[in-house]
């Protein structure tokens, strides 16, 4: 199967992490959000051990909590001696409850308002990651008046434009994110960030975007981090101690991605970093990034329960399930394309072709078209592969749909880690 994690047992039934996914169905119900803890610690070493060794002790990955953000997962990344990347009051939030150490953390955000400038300040977040000139000033005078200087990292952009959807790509200089280095707007924060009394200038970010499966836009995006830092060296006298690469690392969907080694592209990168370095007499920096799918992506499943089957002559054969789009937009949104088999046959030949519909009233509520699977039967149980990332995360109640539960497996063991919403819990702030 795509991933080593997929299984199938000697009942024929589909494991993820060991954990029958039929079982698991039957115990939780359905939809049910799946995740195999050891591979998301896996993940976590393999991008600690690569980091590290591409690019020296001091690297660091820190989990894109935007993929997948609750409690446990903070206290599973803080195990594993991860940063986090938190991009809103509400993740920062779930981390510090979580018990996350904040001074571990990047602060995200293309506007963040004052409010949550004090909290992040307060809160003790590692540093801030400024994307525009408003936030500069206004975290220069939150921390005045809190009496705390602030480290931060200037959000630029190198002008990459991977190939990937519209949707996800964010290094170009056409962005919302950040300065643009290329127009000079990166160098006028600059100026302005050692100006500033209350912040301490540590570095850059950049991201170039998202589900990307070639090394050498991330390759490029470091030469011109570094080449951005050592212009700035050169004039004012500043030279990055940080820079923070971001996330983008593809993951394997479907047969037709590739899979990355993880080691390798790092390598390729911290390579060409340090060569640039040494050919220009600079220090290498601390290399942070931030990977949050190719951490949590692999280790998810979702299950559905298949209600209906309709043959529409010379089109097509929809199935409906007990879950769509506010389980998983990314159809919906972005036609990424799954990997789909039916969990209670897993052993059998894979020769059907279905659209899978959710039940919403909505003829775009789609998981996928054209997907291969086994025969599917009303009561059967599908499975969606790969859902770790940006599913959960981006679930909604449309419909008002409550939200699926999460459920962590563990050496074959399962343990909940999110309750399933209620119909109490819809209604729960509505007066
Ligand atoms: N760092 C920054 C600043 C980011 O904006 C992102 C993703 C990441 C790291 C993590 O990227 P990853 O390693 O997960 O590719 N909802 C879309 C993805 C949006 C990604 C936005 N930023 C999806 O479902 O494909």
């Amino acid at each position: 199967m795509i991933h080593e994690n997929y299984t199938v047992n000697e009942k024929g039934h589909l494991c993820v992490g060991g954990a029958d996914c039929v079982l698991l169905a039957e115990k939780y119900g359905t939809p049910l959000y799946v995740l195999d803890e050891d591979m998301i610690r896996q993940r976590c070493r393999i991008y600690k051990a690569a980091l590290k060794e591409a690019f020296g002790e001091t690297a660091l990955p820190f989990f894109a909590s935007k993929s997948l953000s609750f409690l446990g997962i903070y206290r599973i990344i803080a195990e594993e001696g991860l940063g986090t990347d938190i991009v809103s009051p509400g993740e920062l939030y779930t981390a510090k409850k979580a018990g996350f150490d904040m001074s571990k953390s990047c602060f995200h955000g293309n506007n963040k308002t004052d409010a949550d400038i004090e909290f992040g300040v307060k809160s003790g977040v590692g540093y801030f990651v400024v994307d525009c000139e408003e936030e500069l000033y206004a975290l220069n005078d939150i921390c005045g008046r809190l009496k705390k200087k602030q480290k931060i990292l200037l959000r630029l952009t190198p002008g990459i434009d991977p190939h990937t959807f519209a949707a996800v790509r964010t290094g170009k200089v056409d962005s919302k994110f950040g300065s643009p280095i290329a127009t000079g707007a990166a160098e006028k924060m600059l100026k302005k960030a050692l100006a500033l009394g209350n912040i301490k200038l540590c570095g850059y970010h950049c991201h170039i975007g998202s589900q990307i499966f070639e090394c050498e836009p991330f390759c490029r995006a470091a030469r011109i981090m570094a080449s951005f830092s050592l212009d700035m060296k050169n004039k004012y006298g500043y030279e990055a101690e940080i820079i923070n690469l971001g996330g983008g690392f593809g993951v394997r969907y479907t047969e037709a991605d590739p899979e990355i080694d993880v080691f390798a592209y790092t390598k390729q990168i911290g390579d060409t970093l340090k060569e640039f370095c040494r050919e220009n007499g600079m220090k290498v920096p601390t290399v942070f990034m931030e990977p949050g799918r190719g951490i949590v992506g692999a280790a998810g499943v979702t299950l559905y329960t298949v209600g209906s089957k309709k043959a529409i002559p010379r089109f097509r054969t929809y199935i409906s399930i007990d879950g769509g789009m506010p389980d998983n937009p990314r159809y919906a949104l972005y036609k990424s394309k799954y990997t789909a088999l039916i969990a209670n046959k897993a052993d059998r030949a894979c020769d059907c072709k279905y659209t899978v519909g959710g039940r919403c009233c909505e003829s775009g509520d789609l998981i996928g078209e054209g997907m291969t699977m086994q025969n599917a039967e009303r009561g059967d149980i599908l499975a969606v592969l790969v859902t770790g990332a940006y599913n959960y995360s981006m679930a909604s109640n449309y419909n008002r749909i409550p939200r699926p539960p999460i459920v962590l497996v563990s050496g074959g063991t399962d343990k909940l880690a999110v309750k399933r919403e209620s119909y109490a819990d819809l209604i729960k702030n509505e007066v």
